[in-house]
């Protein structure tokens, strides 16, 4: 009997200890876990605001912004709130248009709603004959949804919700997932399983992940996707394709998604039968306005398209002698009439082009800036050469007033570490989007010529290659999810801080203890330092493994390309170390406006984050530490992955305060990552060691082997090429 007593009690402890916080979940839900709020004192004065719900409208975007705020407050308050359409309680939460609703007509926000446009939205506390309301008050229904989820936010952040007065809209309008999604569905540098698209079983069946891919990005104002990888595949531009992307963009209108494609520059000649795909040739304009009007047909509301052309071999108007702007324009006349963009890249490097590979978009898109057509937007990378752990800004940004340009940012990781890294990369978008230009003066910064402030632009874009697949947890590390999350926060608002977006995602996606909340978030907004340190110290770039990018590979050389190789970038010889961009080198500090090229051209103002990128430096050279050059980029490797250290330290802490499950994810990926941190450092200080001949600081820890052994290592099927 007494042992029957002890298990049963032994048993309860169990469920007690795996009960709220500890329960096992493997990260699906993302940052919209819904879960009832912790702090009993907030859980009450919510419960007590919220004792109604009142949607009045039933299109489809106010059918799932209804459905989301029902769930998500059962979840939140624990108990579930009316619902219904007339005030019936004292406190009543009411989300609506003034068409929709006559509840928010006669509020008194119609001069308040004018401001907020198209996609924006108020939250407000009022009170009329005696009732208490929260509003959620919107011109458009998507601003109603998009209002819904801020509200949600607030809950699941536990703010206070007692005198609600904001109003937001977004600053950039299209606000764009570029999958880099294959039609077998594998994803090029996806580091998080599968594509989400299921090809095959489109359009008959529906899954249940592309509703919740669609309302994640619409908690966080994502309003477009392309399904398809850059590196285009004409197939899906076929009938039978465009039934299936005609399935997608329905799941995901009511969410306020478009659907974008990538349109492959020889479609014609691949699937239509032409002889050419020359952008001035009348058949071939015909051929692309009359498949415009057929994807029309199955996706009414269909975006556009996205193109890379004349870039790593793909096919593009120069092959027929004509510039960018003469494709570009060609797609847009196909488009215009229904109100399509054209989002063509400046992602171009040549195969013959000895010049620095950095200065070439600038060469080629800057004399086209006034020749595309309204409907084009130029997509630039955040930096000249390709998503590096680090990079200064692009310098088109600024440089072509005439053309609204669009941001193109990276979530996949194909740089920072792939599926195996913890990066937190708010720090790093933030960074370009502060960056100032000076294109018209001090204050011009590159957040200014993406959301067209700076130069009067109506038509912005902002574009996020997304790092998401069909890993369960959909970006394959639980911490990449901050990633997307980041995305959509800052292309709706870029003025928000790293901090407060780190914030909000670790509340709604773990909890809202501060002793989890504060040290975890010093260990996101750390995280990409860290990483550059122990990869890219000090501006070096584009020094990692051959092809696939995974690991350390300063020795690659060599090869077709020589700007495919390392030693193109880093330049290490006896001397020093670098890539000389100033007037005695390529010049392409040139590009940038006369107060930043001064700045990045002078070797003893340039921030030294980017001194080897601008800078060919002796290994003596003094460094603002006081240090040598060769010294500094030893502590600074091994500063990374002493940081990698801390974090594993921080995370381990937080046993207890999550789930098992998610926190022996993070556990043992930072595992991983300490020991690829150690590869990174111990490789690259071995094979500089080779030209600055000096030897590691003594106080530093020794490469565990020798450099022969990290250049004989050559891991194989690395995800994502
Ligand atoms: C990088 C990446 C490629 C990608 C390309 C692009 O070079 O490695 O996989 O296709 O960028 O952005 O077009």
């Amino acid at each position: 009997m007494q042992r029957k007593l002890f298990c049963l009690l032994l048993l309860l402890v169990c469920l007690a200890y795996h009960s709220e916080g500890t329960k096992a979940d493997d990260g699906y839900k993302l940052w919209q876990r819904y879960e009832q709020v912790q702090d009993q004192a907030k859980l009450q004065v919510y419960r007590q605001a919220i004792n109604e719900l009142i949607v009045q409208g039933n299109s489809p975007t106010l059918t799932v912004a209804h459905q989301e705020l029902q769930t998500a407050l059962s979840g939140l308050l624990g108990q579930t709130v009316p619902s219904s359409q007339q005030v019936t309680k004292q406190n009543v939460l009411v989300a609506g248009t003034p068409a929709s609703s006559a509840l928010v007509k006669n509020l008194g926000l119609t001069d308040r709603l004018k401001a907020v446009g198209n996609e924006g939205y108020l939250l407000q506390t009022s009170t009329k004959n005696g009732k208490n309301y929260t509003v959620i008050a919107a011109n458009t229904d998507i601003g109603v949804l998009y209002g819904s989820y801020h509200f949600l936010r607030l809950l699941q952040t536990q703010q206070d919700i007692s005198n609600l007065s904001i109003a937001s809209a977004p600053k950039i309008k299209h606000r764009v997932l570029n999958h880099w999604d294959n039609l077998d569905r594998t994803v090029e540098r996806g580091y998080s399983g599968f594509s989400l698209w299921d090809w095959h079983r489109l359009p008959g069946y529906i899954d249940q992940r592309y509703i919740d891919y669609a309302r994640a990005n619409a908690s966080v104002g994502i309003n477009g996707t392309v399904l398809t990888n850059v590196n285009a595949n004409a197939l899906v531009l076929t009938e039978d394709y465009l039934k299936k992307v005609a399935a997608l963009a329905d799941a995901f209108r009511p969410y306020g998604i478009k659907v974008y494609l990538t349109a492959r520059f020889s479609a014609p000649i691949e699937i239509g039968g032409l002889k050419t795909a020359d952008p001035l040739d009348p058949q071939v304009q015909a051929w692309w306005k009359k498949k415009s009007d057929e994807i029309y047909s199955f996706v009414p509301d269909f975006g556009g398209f996205l193109v890379k052309a004349n870039s790593e071999g793909q096919p593009g108007p120069q092959n027929y002698g004509r510039n960018h702007a003469d494709g570009a324009n060609m797609l847009a006349d196909a488009v215009a009439d229904k109100g399509g963009i054209v989002m063509w890249r400046a992602f171009v490097y040549s195969e013959d082009e000895p010049d620095d590979r950095a200065k070439q978009a600038y060469n080629e898109f800057k004399p086209l800036d006034g020749t595309f057509r309204d409907n084009v937007l130029v997509q630039v990378k955040n930096g000249a050469i390709d998503f590096q752990p680090r990079e200064p800004f692009h310098p088109l940004f600024g440089a072509m007033p005439k053309t609204p340009l669009m941001m193109e940012f990276q979530l996949t990781q194909e740089y920072l570490g792939q599926g195996t890294t913890l990066a937190y990369l708010s720090p790093m978008y933030k960074e370009t989007l502060e960056a100032d230009t000076y294109a018209k003066g001090k204050g011009s910064t590159v957040a200014k010529v993406v959301d067209g402030s700076l130069d009067n632009h109506k038509l912005t874009g902002i574009a996020g290659v997304a790092n998401i697949g069909n890993d369960r947890n959909w970006t394959g590390h639980q911490f990449a999810q901050s990633n997307w999350y980041t995305f959509g926060r800052l292309a709706w608002d870029h003025a928000l801080s790293s901090e407060q977006v780190a914030d909000e995602w670790i509340k709604m996606t773990f909890t809202n203890d501060n002793k989890f909340v504060a040290p975890v978030k010093d260990m996101m907004m750390n995280s990409h330092e860290a990483i550059v340190n122990y990869m890219t110290p000090l501006g070096l770039h584009h020094i990692m493994g051959w092809s696939h990018h995974y690991g350390p590979g300063p020795w690659i050389k060599d090869k077709h390309r020589a700007d495919w190789t390392s030693v193109y970038y880093h330049k290490a010889d006896e001397k020093g170390i670098g890539f000389d961009r100033t007037k005695s080198g390529s010049n392409a500090v040139a590009q940038y406006f006369p107060p930043v090229a001064k700045q990045f051209g002078n070797v003893k103002k340039v921030p030294e984050k980017y001194l080897l990128w601008f800078h060919h430096v002796p290994w003596d050279h003094k460094v603002n530490s006081g240090r040598t050059l060769w010294n500094e980029l030893a502590y600074r490797y091994s500063g990374g992955v002493d940081d990698v250290r801390q974090m594993q330290k921080t995370w381990d802490n937080q046993e207890g305060m999550i789930d098992q499950e998610r926190f022996q994810h993070v556990k043992q990926l930072l595992t991983v990552q300490e020991q690829e941190a150690k590869w990174w450092r111990d490789a690259c200080l071995l094979y500089f060691q080779t030209f600055s001949k000096r030897p590691i600081p003594q106080d530093l820890e020794k490469p565990a082997h020798t450099l022969e052994y990290y250049m004989s290592l050559d891991p194989k099927f690395v995800p994502g090429i």
